[in-house]
């Protein structure tokens, strides 16, 4: 199984990082997305993080207009006829993900495996809407994609060996770290980070202590990068409920019942940083 040409479908914050780091490392890009405003705005991502890796030294200027000519951007799903994998990194709702799969599937050569980068939905069902569920497995990328070494690989029921093997070369080949989990909600990322993040914003509202207070505590006491809040901001609170909600569906327990506050916040329109406001503000 040999992978060259690869499509990554959304240009969103994962899928442009996604489609960066595959560029980077010599395989040809295309990005889909519904607007070519979409894909403007990606590739505009792309080209910074880029420039700025030239400024630090880390890349020559002709290795990234290198980069830059691997990548084509598509607002059509017909283009997969032309891959050999396909990344989707859409929006989290599963019946997107099944639509964009099955129409995926009807498009991509026989031979082209299909990932998702889902963070916590099955892999057996978004494999489940095409007719190669042996071919289908999950991706899951991490936020910044270009900075962090994890890349979660998750076999389906049906995921074939040989499509795990080559999945979990072409991750090394992007320099990141493959760990391989099955199939269950949140597989291991999100089933033990967002429960953290949850806590974190139970202590906020009941009163324990202010979101500054609550990050400072697992910034210094903990040694995270980021606290809890901060990182929730910019995951996106929407994603942060979404992803709650899955794991307290799947699992039936209520350790994972989403707190109030932050379905209060993501009502109001308070996303994080992507809509300059969730438990801080960004103007
Ligand atoms: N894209 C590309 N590069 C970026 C970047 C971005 N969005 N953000 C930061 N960087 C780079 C910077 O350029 C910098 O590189 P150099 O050191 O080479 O200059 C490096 O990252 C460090 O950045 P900063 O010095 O600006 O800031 P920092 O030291 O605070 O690091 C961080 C930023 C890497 C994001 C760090 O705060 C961190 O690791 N935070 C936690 C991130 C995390 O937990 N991610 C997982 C989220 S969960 C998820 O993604 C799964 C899911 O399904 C929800």
């Amino acid at each position: 199984m040999t992978i060259q040409k690869v499509m990554v479908i959304g240009a969103g914050q994962m899928g442009s990082g996604i489609a960066q780091v595959c560029a980077m490392a010599g395989y040809d890009v295309y990005i889909n997305d519904l607007k070519e405003a979409f894909l403007e705005r990606g590739l505009s991502g792309i080209t910074k993080n880029l420039m700025r890796s030239v400024e630090k030294g880390r890349m020559t200027e002709e290795e990234k207009a290198g980069v830059l000519a691997r990548i084509q951007t598509t607002t059509l799903l017909e283009d997969a006829k032309n891959v050999d994998l396909v990344i989707e990194a859409a929006v989290e709702n599963m019946e997107i993900k099944t639509k964009i799969f099955a129409e995926v599937d009807r498009h991509a050569p026989a031979h082209a495996i299909l990932a998702t980068n889902t963070s916590s939905l099955p892999i057996t069902e978004i494999a489940a809407a095409t007719n190669r569920p042996e071919k289908v497995i999950g991706m899951h990328f991490m936020n910044p994609v270009p900075v962090m070494k994890l890349v979660e690989i998750i076999r389906g029921l049906q995921t074939a060996d040989e499509v795990y093997s080559a999945i979990e070369d072409m991750t090394k080949k992007l320099t990141k770290v493959p760990v391989e989990v099955n199939d269950f909600p949140g597989f291991v990322a999100n089933r033990v980070l967002m429960p953290m993040i949850n806590e974190a914003i139970y202590t906020v509202y009941e009163g324990v202590a202010t979101p500054e207070a609550v990050d400072e505590v697992m910034k210094l006491g903990m040694n995270h990068p980021m606290g809890p809040l901060t990182l929730a901001d910019f995951i996106g609170l929407d994603t942060c409920l979404y992803i709650m909600e899955t794991l307290h569906e799947g699992f039936g327990d209520d350790k994972y019942r989403p707190c109030p506050l932050l379905r209060k916040y993501v009502k109001a329109g308070w996303l994080g940083r992507k809509t300059g406001r969730g438990f801080y503000r960004y103007d």
